[in-house]
């Protein structure tokens, strides 16, 4: 069975994916709290915990070290802390650059090995928010736009990897509570993409057949 390392697979997007990919694929789950990804390593059949913080890159050489070939890399742990230019302190910018970009440039890198042996896929997920920047997303904006090109120049420099950005709007998550808790509206789940709708679009792209390079998916809510 091929393998698939999803980052940030403890909750929201992650988890789904990990949940969509089981029956096609063995399933390392990237997460920074063992505890939290066990549960779902004992609901699923071929699945172990991936223990790293993303951040800390000698963990993350360690924890890569061990990844001989590898079939999926699915780049989806992320963080997103609104609010205008004016009002995010420099740390916020760091911060976000740091896990949404830096920890995947560094990761990739230590696996491209692994992924060359597989001929592999790397997904990239993206946002709405790195295609445009509305006010007061700057930075989570800034470093989405950043993913992209880092996934494009992937693209053009390994040739034998398939390399595909997921551009999903909002996602009924977590991360997606605290936006709105800090936009002041009232939380309505309906408004969103449910996250399994995304994992099902990470793992169409996924299984396409090898002929066939998705690039980009973009996927919106469907407004009712
Ligand atoms: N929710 C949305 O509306 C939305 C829309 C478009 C795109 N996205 C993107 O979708 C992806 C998943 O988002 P989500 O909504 O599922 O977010 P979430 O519910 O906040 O979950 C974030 C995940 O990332 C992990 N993570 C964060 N920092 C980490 C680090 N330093 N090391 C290891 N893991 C780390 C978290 O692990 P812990 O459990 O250990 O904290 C968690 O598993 C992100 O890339 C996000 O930008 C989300």
């Amino acid at each position: 069975m091929p393998t698939a390392l999803i980052t940030g697979a403890s909750r929201g997007l992650g988890a789904a994916i990990a949940q969509e990919l089981e029956s096609t694929h063995r399933i390392l789950l990237g997460g920074r709290d063992e505890a939290a990804l066990q549960p779902l390593a004992d609901h699923l059949p071929d699945a172990d915990p991936w223990t790293v913080d993303l951040t800390d890159r000698a963990a993350v050489s360690e924890a890569a070290s061990t990844v001989k070939s590898l079939d999926v890399l699915v780049h989806n742990a992320g963080m997103a802390e609104i609010g205008s230019i004016r009002d995010t302190p420099l740390s916020v910018w760091e911060s976000t650059l740091e896990v949404n970009l830096l920890a995947i440039v560094h990761l990739t890198r230590e696996l491209l090995p692994a992924l060359r042996l597989a001929g592999g896929h790397v997904v990239l997920i993206n946002s709405g928010a790195g295609l445009r920047a509305n006010a007061g997303w700057s930075a989570y904006a800034a470093s989405k736009f950043a993913l992209r090109a880092f996934a494009d120049a992937l693209r053009l420099e390994e040739p034998a990897l398939r390399v595909t950005s997921i551009f999903p709007g909002r996602i009924d998550t977590d991360m997606q509570r605290s936006i709105v808790a800090t936009e002041g509206r009232e939380y309505e789940p309906d408004e969103f993409l449910r996250p399994a709708t995304v994992a099902q679009a990470v793992a169409h792209a996924i299984r396409m057949p090898r002929d066939g390079h998705p690039t980009e998916v973009v996927l919106r809510p469907k407004r009712t």
